[in-house]
């Protein structure tokens, strides 16, 4: 339904209200920015591309309850998810579904791609071929996306990118949501160099899955603060694939190749769960009271109970309720309305408790009990 009038808001229609922001791993503003080819007497006056220096707003998300389809029709949404790799993943894909409901007015197609990019791409070209009124992808990694949005767009049919980016050319999809993973990276650099204080630091990596914004991303941001510490050492960086298998075998590798280590960056919570087991198999004492800081990211729950047990010293957050973002939109393009060619999901960070720091919150039982996820 109302997909023609979707097609014509989706390609000449996105704001450039983001342009020349910083956003790190996010798609650069100024290539998307469409204004000059929207009709005059559509272009509301607000699509101008704001100065240069303007960096996006952090977006806390949209009212739960959202409107239904515009005309009373179900709206057909695809969701080609990354997979079923991590905690933080589980919450993701309840939140669209419980957000994308028939009780909202949508029928939507999930995909659980199970980290596997052929999967995801046959996903999204079944959607295509489905006639799907929008679809939202997940990239499982940054690369190869070109073709398929292009059969998309040529099919008309608007494609929102969220959780994480693409290197595609933004003018073949309408709208890219997620996290700030470079920011997410630099708080938890900011954040060492605080709580060290100008002592020395040998860190091991446990990267997430390779060619993944959100490890590209937090690897960047992280390497972007080391690079002014020249007290820091990083002395390997192996991807642990965002799983807690994955974390677990790494740390093993590590514990085998480096005797003389005192911080383990983990790129999320079910990594550092996995760290954690191998330090503990090996005797090796962690968090506030032990020798090694472990840094995580997501703050999911069980990441935030970690954290105020002084296991995690910092956990930077990644929200995974980030639907409503993507309904607003869809909402909007129904409505004939403009969008932001980028949201940045505003996110934060926790540390345990006893640790005060101008990057994080210190974690209390009532900053738990509030967790969603
Ligand atoms: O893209 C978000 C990342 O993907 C989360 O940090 C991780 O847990 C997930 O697998």
């Amino acid at each position: 339904m109302k997909k023609k009038l979707a097609v014509l808001l989706a390609g000449a229609m996105v704001m450039a209200s983001l342009a020349g922001c910083g956003g790190g791993d996010a798609a650069p503003a100024e290539t998307t920015a469409p204004a000059a080819e929207a009709p005059a007497e559509e272009a509301p006056a607000e699509t101008e591309a704001p100065a240069e220096e303007e960096a996006p707003a952090e977006e806390e998300a949209p009212a739960e309850e959202e409107a239904p389809a515009a005309e009373g029709g179900t709206i057909s949404v695809g969701f080609a998810q990354v997979g079923h790799e991590s905690d933080w993943r589980a919450a993701n894909t309840q939140n669209y579904q419980d957000t994308f409901s028939e009780a909202n007015g949508y029928a939507l197609s999930f995909v659980d791609a199970d980290n596997d990019n052929a999967v995801q791409l046959e996903a999204v070209r079944t959607f295509i071929q489905q006639e799907m009124d929008y679809i939202c992808i997940a990239p499982i990694e940054t690369a190869g996306w070109d073709t398929v949005l292009q059969e998309a767009q040529d099919a008309g049919i608007p494609v929102l990118i969220v959780d994480r980016s693409v290197d595609a050319d933004p003018s073949l999809y309408t709208t890219q949501l997620g996290c700030d993973m470079v920011a997410e990276g630099e708080t938890a650099g900011n954040w060492l160099a605080e709580y060290l204080d100008g002592a020395e630091a040998k860190i091991l990596v446990i990267e997430g899955s390779v060619g993944a914004s959100a490890t590209l991303g937090r690897t960047e941001g992280f390497n972007n603060i080391a690079a002014s510490h020249s007290e820091w050492e990083i002395l390997d960086s192996q991807s642990g694939d965002f799983t807690q298998a994955g974390g677990q075998e790494v740390m093993e590798s590590f514990i085998k190749s480096y005797s003389d280590f005192n911080v383990v960056v983990c790129q999320n919570d079910n990594e550092a769960y996995g760290a954690m087991d191998a330090m503990d198999a090996a005797g090796i004492t962690y968090g506030v009271d032990g020798d090694v800081i472990i840094i995580s990211f997501d703050a999911t729950h069980d990441g935030l109970q970690y954290t105020l047990d002084g296991k995690i010293n910092c956990n930077v957050e990644c929200n995974p309720l980030q639907a409503a973002f993507a309904a607003e939109v869809i909402q909007k393009l129904e409505k004939g309305e403009a969008v932001d060619a980028q949201t940045i999901v505003k996110d934060e960070a926790f540390v345990a408790p006893g640790i005060t720091s101008q990057y994080a919150v210190t974690m209390t039982q009532e900053v738990l009990d509030g967790r969603a996820y």
